[in-house]
């Protein structure tokens, strides 16, 4: 037995998400029936139960109201099933549910429920709410929603007859998918592939029966891809049985596929040897119907063209199938002549024409058209075909052509989309497989296709009927048995080995000897003749029945099969000739098309193709189990009437629909059933948390666990019940509520948890920082940089930057220590006038007082500073230290030779002696007069030039008292000392106001002696690479002019 999902009528929505859950989490309903039994819950309930009661307009007198879930009628009956839903169609609800399957009536009209507006009012919805109608987005964002929150794969199956609307149906979850899933970039670019798929399967599989002006002639099942984050990254077609036959033959009012209509439409007629016409094509007009009302083939033709672009399919291989196209046209009207055993094509323009647009060569194709090769005793026998041989011969390629195009455009359409599985997190399958169809002569094809919808019907018997009811057996629930139509008996009818109706055609097909349609129809009377669904002319001893028909008697209806070509159509084999004339043309879409066309193989090959039967039904195998892996929901689509019309509801023929898709049984075991059952420790896990008395332990039994859950959440006592594993709850709504309760409560274990993982993961990469720290610094008192040179942590947790931060001044300043410690006192203090200096000039320090932070002034700071530099001027010492006295200065800090600029804009020489109050520029006899004493406190600022120069303006407060001084006249740089010097004087002797500025290109200065009246002065500086002259000094002066060594720019 398939494993059974735990909730099999899906409430995954209930047991889903947050966002939902919130959203409603205070509704508190019951349905229908229920409802009036468990209204007095609370007053908030009854409340709610009658607003969803009113909503859901359960009841009025005896007649039936259209309920919006046909578990709420009052009266189970196919009777009042069909009545709810002619209500409810002629008011426009084609949706109605039976609980979470929905059931789809073809309105045959544009309805507005599909549009932006109606997409956002179901996004993160909930099935049951009143405000939201029945409708496919629904059930797409239940399934949707599951996946993303609970990872699991999910499928829709839809199904009902020919022209039902499951096309239309796989298409809206489609649009309905990626539209509420995020998008931008890629995602979107994947959205666009997705939808575009559609167009090119339609047209290439797609065709007008009576049924259905846009039917599936093959089946389909699309997984849509999703990753991690919900997004869809993906898709992955997979098609079933394309109806080949339609190639060469249409019933009456019908049309072959699409494909060639819309080719004949808008395509590149004269390059590929065709007109306009369709009348003109064998194969187009067998039907007598050649266009479609409303229906633009030439749009569509475009359309196909945009979205084969769109899949990757460049312009050259769409033309190599627009070719292949064209050939089996024109195959359709080749003319063959008969010359007894043998026999040549008459109709030579069409074979060249064919040979053309294939690449290949005529003759090789009338060969092949009119040759049979087979193998004998290991020897390749050729021999020549008659005219209706080569005819019908001619058919089998251009039907063999056309399916494997299709194989083949499926294929790559997967290359382009498919994502490989560790990309995909989960998939949301879309099955739109062709319907039940029975048509007035039905042949392989039919039987294939009825045969596919026993095995979805199979299916949904097992999911929604049978295995509920068992379980509940199982588990010992008190239930009433339900009576329903399994099937099964008729797919064992049909596929049973040894004695299936497909197993009995395939021992014909391989057997030796004479066998015919007819042989192994009478076979069939033999083997399954008595079984209840199976009849014939024979067996029924029915005289009014055709002798070459059998009867089975499907699930939906009786249908006539006529045997004629199955056998033929079962060993589905092309003459060897015809795939070596498709391999041999130059052309290598023909040789993937074809690759048993290579002849080299042929002697070597003995296994005996796959019958056609068998591939179907393995396919339809692979096909089950695939649908069983994922959790199902259906969409039950059924057709209101024949004549494809809005608003004409045929009871008659709904009321076969909805018999023989079990709609009622269906309703039956829903409404009797229990829409959650999960097992009972499972329940404890999730739902735990709501309750104090089972949170966080809980040290009693599993089941009084649950009770207790049960009890403190107020669920009554008829909406659940205890099985012997699981615990059954009835309603949707009362899951709705625990998961609500569970939500609420999960917000705060969330933080709680969320505030543990910080602390934990904060304690380790503290750890490790630490840890990381104490190696590095290990031996830093061995270390002759004491650690300078030491990498600290690149990664430093956020929590403890302010710590790396302190850390890194600690080691610096234990690091300064360690330096300074060993130094004289004269040697700080020459240290620190260079730090000073330093701080001046590099751009990385910014003191308050120095703007020295954007421009830099370069300085050579690798010279010692030796502050003293007059030592060599005659009587310095005894002039310098009574210079001192006299002016109650302690100490000389700074002496040398300078230059200072006059007010006539030449350089003077002079001593410049810095002491502790006082700046003295006096001349080299050290002769001292009032205005060559600046007395430390005027100085307002000192002023530089970012460029390598060794000028300074001094800033007075009087006015017109600046002094421009020249710290490089005795050919070396000490301007740099000077300053620092001189900053720290000031800064001594009280000055606080002092700054250093730093300007980039020209310094101005007034030394007029009119003060304040006059116009300042500039210094402006260049660069020259010009060697000085001797005694120039460093820079040299000229019309106020510095320059300066540039050093070659
Ligand atoms: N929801 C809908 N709204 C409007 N028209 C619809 C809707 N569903 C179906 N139709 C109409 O019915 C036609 C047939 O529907 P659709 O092709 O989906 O049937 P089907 O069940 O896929 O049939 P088949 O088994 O033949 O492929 C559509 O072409 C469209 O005109
Ligand atoms: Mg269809």
């Amino acid at each position: 037995m398939e494993p059974v999902p735990e909730q099999p009528d899906g409430v995954r929505k209930a047991i889903l998400r947050h966002g939902v859950s919130r959203r409603s989490g205070s509704r508190e309903s019951t349905p229908g029936g229920i409802r009036s039994r468990h209204s007095s819950g609370s007053s908030r309930g009854s409340r709610l139960s009658r607003r969803i009661s009113r909503a859901f307009s359960l009841r009025r007198g005896a007649e039936v109201l259209p309920v919006r879930d046909l578990i709420l009628l009052d009266s189970i009956s196919e009777e009042n099933v069909v009545t709810v839903l002619k209500k409810r169609f002629q008011d426009d609800q084609i949706y109605t549910y039976i609980g979470s399957v929905v059931v789809s009536i073809n309105p045959y009209k544009n309805l507005s429920v599909y549009d932006d507006n109606q997409i956002a009012r179901y996004r993160g919805g909930n099935y049951w709410d009143p405000g939201l109608e029945p409708h496919v987005y629904s059930l797409t964002d239940a399934a949707y929603s599951d996946l993303r929150f609970r990872g699991r794969n999910q499928c829709v199956i839809i199904s009902g007859e020919s022209g039902s609307g499951k096309t239309e149906a796989s298409k809206i979850i489609m649009r309905y998918v990626a539209a509420v899933s995020p998008g931008g970039g890629k995602v979107d670019e994947v959205k666009t592939k997705l939808l575009k798929t559609n167009p090119v399967l339609e047209a290439f599989g797609n065709a007008k029966t009576v049924r259905n002006d846009n039917s599936s002639r093959f089946g389909k099942y699309m997984d849509i891809q999703f990753d991690y984050h919900g997004n869809p990254v993906g898709g992955k077609v997979t098609t079933y049985l394309l109806e080949k036959a339609r190639v060469i033959r249409q019933n009456n009012d019908e049309r072959c596929f699409h494909i060639f209509y819309q080719l004949l439409a808008g395509g590149p007629l004269a390059s590929l040897h065709l007109q306009s016409d369709p009348t003109q094509y064998a194969y187009l007009k067998a039907g007598n119907c050649v266009r479609i009302k409303g229906t633009n083939d030439a749009a569509n033709f475009k359309e196909v063209q945009n979205s084969l672009k769109y899949l990757g399919f460049s312009e050259n291989d769409q033309n190599g199938v627009f070719q292949v196209l064209a050939a089996v046209l024109l195959l359709g009207q080749l003319q063959f002549d008969g010359q007894g055993e043998t026999s040549s094509v008459s109709s030579i323009k069409s074979l060249s024409d064919i040979a053309k647009l294939l690449n290949g060569s005529p003759k090789k194709l009338e060969d092949g058209l009119t040759h049979k090769t087979v193998v004998v005793e290991g020897k390749l026998v050729s021999s020549p075909l008659q005219a209706d041989k080569a005819s019908y011969s001619r058919h089998s390629l251009a039907k063999t052509l056309y399916e494997r195009l299709f194989i083949w455009l499926c294929g790559r359409i997967n290359e382009n989309l498919c994502v490989p599985d560790d990309e995909v997190k989960a998939v949301i399958g879309v099955l739109d497989i062709y319907g039940f169809e029975i048509f007035s002569m039905n042949g392989f094809e039919q039987f294939c296709i009825n045969y596919c919808n026993e095995k979805l019907q199979q299916l949904f018997i097992e999911l929604t009927l049978r295995t509920e009811q068992q379980e509940y057996q199982d588990e010992g629930i008190t239930w009433v048995e339900i009576k329903y139509f399994n099937n099964r008996i008729i797919c064992d009818l049909i596929d049973k080995k040894p004695s299936g109706v497909m197993a009995l055609l395939d021992e014909e097909c391989i057997r030796p000897g004479n066998k015919s349609d007819l042989t192994w129809l009478s076979k069939l009377d033999q083997a399954v003749g008595r079984h209840d669904h199976y009849k014939s002319r024979e067996v029924a001893k029915d005289r009014t029945l055709p002798q070459d028909i059998f009867i089975l008697k499907h699930y939906a209806g009786e249908v006539r099969y006529t045997v004629d070509g199955f056998v033929d159509k079962n060993t589905d084999t092309l003459f060897k000739d015809l795939s070596q004339a498709m391999y041999e043309c130059n052309n290598p879409l023909l040789k993937a098309l074809f690759p048993e066309g290579n002849k080299d193989l042929w002697l070597g090959a003995s296994k005996r193709p796959v019958t056609a039967g068998a591939a179907f039904k393995t396919s339809m195998a692979s096909m089950i189990a695939e649908l069983n892996a994922k959790i199902p929901s259906y969409i039950r689509c059924i057709k209101p009437n024949e004549k494809k019309r809005p608003n004409q509801f045929d009871a008659k023929l709904v009321l076969n629909q909805v018999r023989y898709l079990g709609l009622v049984e269906n309703v039956r075991v829903r409404r009797a059933g229990f829409c959650y059952r999960v097992p009972q420790d499972k329940f404890l896990e999730r739902f735990k948390l709501i309750c104090p008395h089972t949170y966080p332990v809980w040290s009693g039994t599993v089941k009084e666990g649950v009770n207790e859950i049960l009890l403190y959440i107020g669920i009554l006592a008829d909406e659940y019940q205890f099985g012997r594993t699981k615990v059954f709850i009835k309603n949707p709504q009362t899951v709705f509520r625990l998961e609500s309760a569970r939500d609420d409560k999960i917000a705060s274990v969330v933080t709680k948890l969320q505030r543990a993982w910080r602390a934990f993961v904060i304690r380790r990469q503290r750890g490790s920082y630490v840890e990381e720290i104490l190696q590095v610094f290990s031996k830093v008192k061995d270390d002759p940089h004491f650690g300078r040179k030491f990498k600290w942590p690149r990664d430093v947790p956020r929590q403890l930057l302010g710590a790396d931060k302190n850390l890194k001044k600690i080691h610096a300043n234990w690091w300064a220590d360690k330096k300074l410690s060993p130094l004289s006192a004269d040697q700080r203090d020459a240290l620190r006038v260079k730090v000073y200096a330093w701080r001046c000039y590099c751009s990385e320090f910014r003191e308050r007082d120095v703007q020295a932070d954007v421009l830099q002034k370069p300085l050579n700071l690798a010279q010692a500073y030796r502050a003293i530099y007059a030592t060599h001027i005659s009587g310095y010492e005894q002039k310098s230290r009574a210079l001192c006295a006299q002016y109650h200065d302690s100490k000389i800090r700074f002496a040398s030779e300078t230059r200072k600029v006059n007010r006539a804009g030449k350089l003077d020489k002079r001593v410049l002696l810095l002491a502790d109050k006082h700046l003295f520029k006096l001349d080299t006899k050290f002769k001292v007069t009032a205005k060559r004493i600046i007395a430390l406190h005027s100085i307002r600022a000192i002023h530089l030039n970012k460029t390598p120069d060794t000028f300074v303006v001094l800033k007075l407060d009087e006015p017109g008292k600046d002094v421009v001084l020249d710290l490089g006249a005795s050919a070396e740089n000490r301007l740099g000392e000077f300053v620092s010097h001189l900053f720290l004087a000031c800064r001594h002797s009280g000055n606080n106001r002092v700054k250093v500025n730093v300007f980039d290109g020209a310094v101005e200065y007034n030394n007029s002696q009119k003060a304040a009246g006059a116009r300042p002065k500039v210094l402006t500086f260049r660069g020259e690479t010009e060697a000085r002259k001797s005694g120039e000094g460093v820079c040299r002066f000229q019309r106020q002019t510095v320059f300066y060594p540039s050093g070659g720019n």
